[in-house]
């Protein structure tokens, strides 16, 4: 077992989202939650991650498939936080050394404050390292209690506060560091007298001090980055505030976005110096785009789109899973679906590729310098050649392909000249 480690409590079903699915598994910018968790404790500098599954557990297993350094731990009852650290002991039963854990419901975690209380665990040898965070509204939190002189004392669920209790500010983000096998002991001792009958890993930090282990809170983490999503509201919130953040990436690396409020990037794209993108667009998914392109107003970049350099799409054009070589222009009124377009390709208005044809979805190619007319529609599987012209609202049928430099015209569209014809008239 690779060390540090980090263990990510997903187990929950996450009542309040009155949902099907796995909370964590919910999405934030193109996501799902647990992702952004998993890239925060690996940041942070775990370098192996246990992620403890139960409600929808083959639905969380298999969306973290292709994480090398993820295992996973079987919760098969929900019976509480201090319960879903327990079920990681036979997986880390050999593992001595400092155990990160965290929850799968908060995406905003960054790696940074977490390498901070790994480093500050090493340095004080404690038992337990709680982050702690200053909230304006801690409404949902556990409450950090400490003595007259500021030592942390337990955490309080805000289910089992006094009032008192209820209005302090300083709150559990679930964020802790436990030294390993120490942390096993003390959660033999925790018990379900409270509000939930649940075992609370919250109580944990208390029972080490009691065992006269070290235990400090540290208020290390930024009240941003602590959201907690339990309801479609907190979603919301989190989302715009991720959204926000991965625009401020994008205009740091060199996009224009003209209107953040009113422009929707996926956390997967990736986006060239110089590009402008207009109002009302939305990226989706594993989108890349060059430098110097222009997008939108109303566009909509669809997963497994390749935008080269200089390329333009306009309003209301959709692209979903196509590349559009350099200094293609699509700018009004189009679908592009599963195409592979060259080099300065032009799309008039309301032309479309028919992609499905009802079972499957088929491909079409278009050569560099082709003209496509207005309103036409390429029933795919086709091919275009280069310089081709195809004429305004002509239908090219499928297989029907249509050789370089030859102009199409007509339903369904004939040839009407061919470079050879055009090169023959002129001698
Ligand atoms: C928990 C903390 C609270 C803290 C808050 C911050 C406890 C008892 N309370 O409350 O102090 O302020 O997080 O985020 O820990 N889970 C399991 N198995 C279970 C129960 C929960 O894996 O049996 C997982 C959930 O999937 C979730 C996480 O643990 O990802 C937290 O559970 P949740 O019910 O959201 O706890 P909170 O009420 O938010
Ligand atoms: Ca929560």
């Amino acid at each position: 077992m690779n060390g540090p480690v980090a263990i990510i409590l997903a187990a929950g079903q996450g009542k309040r989202m009155k949902s099907e699915r796995a909370k964590v598994l919910h999405e934030v910018c193109g996501r799902p939650m647990i992702r952004y968790v998993v890239d925060a404790a690996r940041g942070a500098g775990a370098r192996t991650i246990v992620v403890v599954v139960g409600f929808a557990a083959d639905q969380v297993r298999a969306d973290l498939h292709d994480e090398p350094d993820v295992l996973f731990a079987e919760q098969a009852e929900q019976l509480g936080t201090g319960h879903a650290a327990k079920v990681c002991r036979p997986i880390l039963s050999d593992y001595e050394g400092p155990a990160m854990i965290l929850v799968g419901d908060e995406p905003l975690l960054r790696p940074e404050p977490l390498a901070d209380l790994f480093r500050r665990q090493q340095e004080d040898n404690a038992a337990c390292l709680l982050g702690t965070a200053m909230l304006p509204d801690p409404t949902g939190f556990g409450r950090i209690l400490r003595d007259s002189a500021g030592r942390f004392l337990r955490i309080v669920e805000e289910r089992d506060c006094s009032p008192e209790e209820r209005a302090i500010r300083e709150v559990n983000p679930s964020c802790y560091v436990f030294r390993l096998p120490i942390l096993w002991e003390a959660l033999d001792r925790i018990t379900t007298t409270n509000a939930q009958r649940e075992y609370y890993l919250t109580d944990a930090p208390a029972h080490l001090m009691a065992m006269g282990e070290k235990v400090l809170a540290l208020n290390v983490l930024a009240a941003e980055d602590v959201l907690g999503v339990n309801t479609r509201q907190h979603l919301a919130q989190a989302t715009a505030i991720m959204q926000e953040r991965i625009h401020d990436h994008w205009m740091t690396e060199g996009v224009t976005i003209v209107d953040p409020r009113n422009t929707y990037i996926d956390g997967r794209a990736i986006i060239g110096v110089d590009t402008v993108i207009y109002p009302f667009s939305a990226i989706t998914g594993r989108v890349r785009i060059g430098s110097a392109c222009k997008i939108g107003p109303h566009a909509h970049l669809r997963d497994g789109t390749v935008l080269d350099d200089g390329v333009e799409v306009g309003a209301f054009v959709e692209v979903n899973r196509s590349h559009l070589g350099s200094r293609t222009l699509v700018r009004h009124l189009t679908y592009v679906g599963d195409a592979d377009v060259g080099e300065r390709v032009n799309f008039g208005a309301t032309a479309v590729t028919a992609n499905f044809d009802g079972i499957r979805k088929n491909p079409t190619r278009i050569g560099d310098g082709t003209l496509i007319g207005a309103g036409a529609v390429l029933v795919a599987p086709v091919t275009i050649g280069k310089r081709a012209v195809v004429g305004a609202n002509a239908v090219v049928t499928r297989g029907h392909d249509v050789e370089d430099g030859q102009t199409v015209a007509g339903v369904p569209a004939r040839l009407l000249a061919s470079a050879r014809d055009v090169h023959q008239d002129a001698e």
